[in-house]
């Protein structure tokens, strides 16, 4: 029934969706698909929900951070600089950064057109003499800065601790291109979640009222939506874990009941208890996030934090530091 009401006449599938969805449904002995495909329209409307949740404090912790630290980050960064934001979502952050740094010009990269145009619109009503340049892209694709900008010098902005949804390689990986990306001179304003007890961090992406449960369910509703599937969702359930070993939360969708359902034609039979891996939370100690920012290409300059410790602001700029001895 709920598939049905899933399905809508017809829906044109991303091939990369389908592509990862079936390999990912295949997988042994871990099922898994990767979390960008969370975040269609729905899913980015859930996510934007999760950051307002009592229990999810990195956003709010974030946000006063860099309310309250903007001025010092004005000042080391210097006025005139093009922001370019990787994954802007909802700009919510944003406008803190754009007050204090008098940048020269503003380009949001997002996935999501619609979040993008609508971000912008609200955006270009805030800040009317500013440049607003959005790309949308998938800002872990190579991807080409607007021309308008080239001569300028950059200041990525990468919040949310984002970076924590890639395994360290991929992190890294990411860190250098976008390095590449920003060219000479660039400095990079990122923000990465701490390491903490699973007491804060366990409800943080298990809430009591079930936004995030949803917000992981709706993949499955999503691949019923666009890829001729009749997952039964009611047989699934959310599923938070610390994995203390690799310092991350994961996402889990458990089986509760053996099921067997199509997507595009494929047939998959998952026994009860067994689980498709959804999402990775990484968590940095403090050393831990200079090490991988410095892995990345960057050297980290400052760093700001909450009185609790629980998540950083660091500022990092692209020079390749010094090898000696
Ligand atoms: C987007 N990203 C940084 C979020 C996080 O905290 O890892 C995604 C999220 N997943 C569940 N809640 C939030």
């Amino acid at each position: 029934m709920l598939a049905d009401l899933d399905r809508p006449a017809a829906v044109s599938a991303d091939p990369a969706f389908r592509r990862d969805v079936l390999a990912g449904l295949a997988m042994r002995p871990q099922r898994a698909i990767p979390a960008r495909w969370f975040y269609d329209r729905a899913g980015s409307e859930l996510f934007e929900k999760i950051t307002d949740l009592p229990e999810y404090y990195p956003t709010r912790t974030e946000t006063a951070l860099l309310a309250d630290h903007a001025g010092a980050v004005a000042g080391l960064v210097g006025p005139g600089r093009a922001v370019v934001e990787f994954g802007s979502g909802s700009s919510v952050k944003t406008p803190h950064v754009l007050r204090a740094v008098a940048p020269a010009a503003y380009v949001p990269i997002d996935i999501s057109g619609d979040f993008l145009r609508d971000s912008s619109a609200l955006l270009a009503a805030d800040f009317p003499a500013l440049r607003i340049l959005p790309v949308e892209a998938d800002f872990t694709q190579p991807l080409r800065l607007p021309a308008e900008i080239a001569a300028m010098p950059k200041l990525g902005f990468f919040p949310g601790s984002t970076i924590g949804n890639m395994v360290a390689h991929t992190a890294i990986d990411l860190l250098r291109a976008m390095a590449e990306t920003l060219g000479e001179g660039a400095m990079l304003l990122i923000g990465m979640d701490r390491v903490k007890s699973p007491d804060i961090l366990v409800p943080a992406y298990d809430d009591a009222a079930g936004v995030t449960a949803a917000f992981n369910l709706n993949l499955l509703h999503r691949i019923n939506r666009e890829l001729e599937g009749d997952v039964p969702v009611d047989a699934f359930r959310h599923r938070a874990i610390w994995n203390d070993g690799e310092a991350r939360i994961e996402m889990h969708l458990e089986t509760m009941r053996d099921v067997a359902f199509d997507v595009c034609g494929e047939r998959f039979g998952i026994a009860a208890g067994e689980t498709i891996h959804t999402e990775n939370s990484h968590k940095y100690g403090a050393r831990d996030a200079r090490l991988l920012l410095r892995a990345g290409a960057w050297t980290p300059i400052e760093e700001w934090t909450d009185a609790e410790g629980r998540f950083a602001l660091i500022l990092a700029e692209a020079r390749t530091p010094a090898t000696a001895p």
